[in-house]
């Protein structure tokens, strides 16, 4: 069997996730770690931290549907069984993004009709492409859209959020840490496994490349109108001295850029910008050509 897998089987699974990382998290959090209060008195500030995690269940059920579907599409053995533990890794987000749904005050009965309600219809779209080659049995052009386009980009997106709430909320911090570190292993894969199939196949250089285009152009707009939703960083810091509280100032800088005193167009940009340059590496290491996405 070619070594693309080393690091990738079931085994390695075990022993740095659940037995490492994961281990006495609750929901991907430390016990008993709770919502910051003045999130959960705060009409404004809850409602941006339900859109966020709802866009965040979004993507998250794309991302299970989509490996689970590629686990019998895979024409090696060896991909299936990494596949499977991502499935679980992709379950297991899913839970810990619909729990910080409710600990913010949703009910599981509305779960379904507040995520139709906040669901950026961009990130719909998005999941939608995705899935279609999915279901079409399309082992490249899946692990091309899922673990290079939308692991790729949604890493960045974590990694910032990170930045962000590792002083401001440190339950939510802690459970994006130990979704990163899953991502980390399935951008991982994406990179090892498709290099090899896009040289064996050249022929499907140019549809990937498609798919890479159209399913750009839906993340990028998702940022885009997701940026513009609830109150600015100031706009917090007001909520927060009228509770009569102080906000606690973060000193996180991601890629250059105070998280803290950045308006939502400087969040956007460096977003954009660090995703697009990671991601344009990304797809140069496994041989495909980044094409800028059009408006569909
Ligand atoms: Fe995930
Ligand atoms: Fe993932």
């Amino acid at each position: 069997m070619t070594d693309f897998l080393k690091g990738y089987d079931v085994q390695y699974w075990l022993e740095s996730a659940p037995q490492g990382y994961l281990m006495d998290t609750e929901y991907g959090h430390g016990e008993g770690e709770k919502e910051p209060a003045v999130v959960l008195e705060s009409d404004e500030l809850r409602e941006q931290a339900i859109a966020t995690t709802v866009q965040m269940v979004v993507g998250e059920r794309c991302a299970l549907a989509a490996s689970s579907g590629l686990i019998n599409a895979a024409p090696d053995e060896a991909s299936k069984r990494y596949l499977a533990t991502q499935t679980l890794d992709e379950a297991r987000h899913v839970e810990v993004f619909v729990h910080r749904l409710y600990d913010l005050g949703i009910r599981p009965a509305d779960l379904e009709s507040t995520i139709r309600q906040f669901a950026n219809p961009h990130l719909v779209r998005f999941a939608e492409v995705l899935l279609e080659a999915v279901d079409k049995k399309d082992f490249v052009a899946g692990v091309v859209g899922q673990n290079v386009v939308l692991e790729g980009m949604a890493f960045h997106v974590f990694e910032m959020m990170h930045a962000a709430n590792q002083t401001a909320n440190p339950k939510f911090a802690h459970t994006l840490s130990g979704t990163i570190a899953d991502e980390r292993r399935h951008v991982g894969f994406g990179e090892n496994r498709i290099g090899s199939l896009i040289r064996e196949h050249p022929d499907r250089k140019a549809d990937v490349e498609r798919l890479q285009r159209d399913m750009s152009y839906h993340m990028l707009a998702t940022f885009g109108s997701q940026f513009q939703q609830g109150p600015s960083p100031a706009e917090v810091d007001r909520i927060i001295r009228e509770s009569g509280r102080e906000p606690v100032r973060s000193e996180a800088e991601w890629q250059g850029v105070r998280l803290a005193d950045s308006d939502p167009e400087e969040l956007e940009a460096a977003l954009s910008d660090t995703i697009l340059k990671e991601f344009k590496l990304r797809l140069e290491r496994i041989g495909i050509e980044y094409q800028t996405p059009v408006r569909p």
